[in-house]
């Protein structure tokens, strides 16, 4: 039986009524759901729309009906969506009372509210579990402060950097996200439960109490608007985009840095797979898997954007459609930030190898230029009279740290001993003392201040 039955001669045709259900995958509001019905019936029962007896029992008959679907010995099934579910459970149980539940509130005030209720505790869950991803990068910064690893552009190499500087960038980035989760949380925090339909009720209401019962910071202010935001939503699966943005290119590393060529990081067993037909491989799967759920999020964020696109004012069913890429959106990007989180854990890394690496490629040639200019050589010149060296130790197959004084001056006289250290892969990383430069102390002190923001939230 529809919550509308009464103005049709006829009940729903099974395939219009399939098409039309959304509790196969709205179920997941119950609690929200539940939630907001119980702060609505205790202001009807305050404000005297009920009774405060009929409240009373509204709330009990509720929480009864929450009970029972924890612990799984309510199943919800046949119904429109879970607002019909709940209310015709709850008739079911109390009989009359229940019927006022759905006073001065429509289905449209509900919906938007539940989605707000749940959306916001998903952002809660997304910060918590992109600060315990930040605290892995930081651990992972702290033990590799004393190392050097290749910097690329271009993946190629560039200039060695402090390994520490390296988890560092990606936890900037997990930090701008977590932020733009909180400031999210902040701003949908708005009530539009009081709202009705679309154009708000005759029923002397108190939205402001409805409000602190739910812990809303506000209520919404046009009820044309709240019953139509979905903004909210847009804003997360853009945020959740983000995160899977910057997980993806961590991961695109993970991959190269733990292939036979570059050989940087080793995955552990517990966190790798094989092949099927080739007995030696060991595959990254988990990190392609990530960076491969990066285009479904993606797709769920153009999703909402076309959905809500042209829109007439107010509540459209259409808006039923904000819900399956959000609650997809939700759990891949939880598992895919707890996976890469256990993984990050457990890399290990081959220092030496990093080490040896930064330094192939003529990696330090800016530092010879910079000596030079440092010595009065205007770095234009510096550049053209390092290019030469590279070109001769490309020609001759020699290094530039493996060069000889000698060599050295056959370019430029300004060249003295010191020269030879520092062209060595160590100097180079650690003269970069610049504020967020990748030298050992600046490193250091760009980790102590991703610890102390971290610390905010
Ligand atoms: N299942 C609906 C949704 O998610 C609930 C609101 C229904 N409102 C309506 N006027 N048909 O949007």
């Amino acid at each position: 039986m529809k919550l509308w039955q009464g103005r049709f001669a006829a009940p729903m045709a099974k395939d219009a009524d399939d098409f039309n259900q959304s509790l196969s995958f709205d179920q997941k509001l119950y609690r929200a759901d539940i939630t907001a019905s119980i702060a609505h019936a205790t202001m009807l029962g305050k404000c005297n729309i009920i009774t405060p007896a009929e409240a009373q029992e509204i709330v009990t008959g509720l929480n009864a009906v929450l009970a029972d679907i924890e612990s799984g010995a309510l199943v919800m099934e046949h119904a429109e969506d879970i607002h019909s579910f709940v209310e015709g459970e709850l008739v079911k149980r109390i009989g009359d009372a229940g019927k006022k539940l759905h006073t001065a509130r429509s289905r449209n005030d509900q919906v938007a509210t539940d989605m707000r209720l749940y959306v916001r505790e998903s952002c809660d869950k997304a910060v918590n579990l992109l600060k315990a991803l930040v605290q892995t990068l930081c651990d992972r910064a702290h033990a590799a402060l004393g190392y050097v690893m290749p910097g690329f552009t271009h993946l190629r190499k560039a200039q060695p950097i402090n390994c520490a500087q390296y988890f560092n960038a990606y936890s900037e980035m997990f930090l701008r996200d977590i932020d733009r989760f909180a400031a999210l949380r902040t701003r949908m925090n708005v009530m539009p439960l009081g709202s009705a339909a679309l154009a708000g009720t005759s029923y002397p209401i108190d939205r402001e109490f409805t409000a602190s019962l739910l812990a809303f910071d506000a209520i919404s202010q046009n009820s044309l608007d709240a019953v139509s935001d979905r903004d909210f939503v847009a804003e997360y699966l853009f945020n959740a985009s983000l995160v899977m943005a910057h997980l993806s290119r961590l991961c695109e590393d993970t991959i190269l840095y733990t292939s036979e060529e570059f050989g940087y990081w080793n995955i552990p067993d517990e966190y790798s797979t094989g092949s099927s037909i080739m007995p030696q491989k060991k595959n990254p799967d988990l990190p392609e898997l990530v960076r491969g759920k990066t285009g479904r999020v993606y797709g769920h964020l153009m999703s909402i954007l076309t959905t809500i696109k042209g829109l007439p004012l107010a509540y459209n069913k259409d808006l039923q459609e904000d819900k399956e890429p959000f609650f997809d959106t939700e759990t891949t990007l939880f598992s895919c930030v707890s996976i890469y989180t256990a993984l990050l854990e457990k890399i290990k890394l081959n220092v030496n190898t990093m080490y040896d690496s930064a330094g192939e490629g003529y990696s330090t040639a800016t530092d010879v230029a910079d000596y030079l200019a440092k010595r009065g050589v205007p770095f234009r010149d510096a550049h053209a009279i390092t290019g030469r060296l590279v070109r001769y130790c490309i020609e001759k197959r020699k290094t530039l740290p493996s060069l000889t004084l000698e060599e050295y001056r056959a370019q430029s006289d300004v060249f003295e001993s010191d020269v030879l250290t520092a062209v060595t892969t160590r100097a180079s990383a650690d003269g970069r003392n610049s504020a967020g430069g990748s030298s050992r102390a600046a490193s250091k002190a760009a980790l102590a201040s991703i610890r102390r923001r971290l610390k905010k939230y």
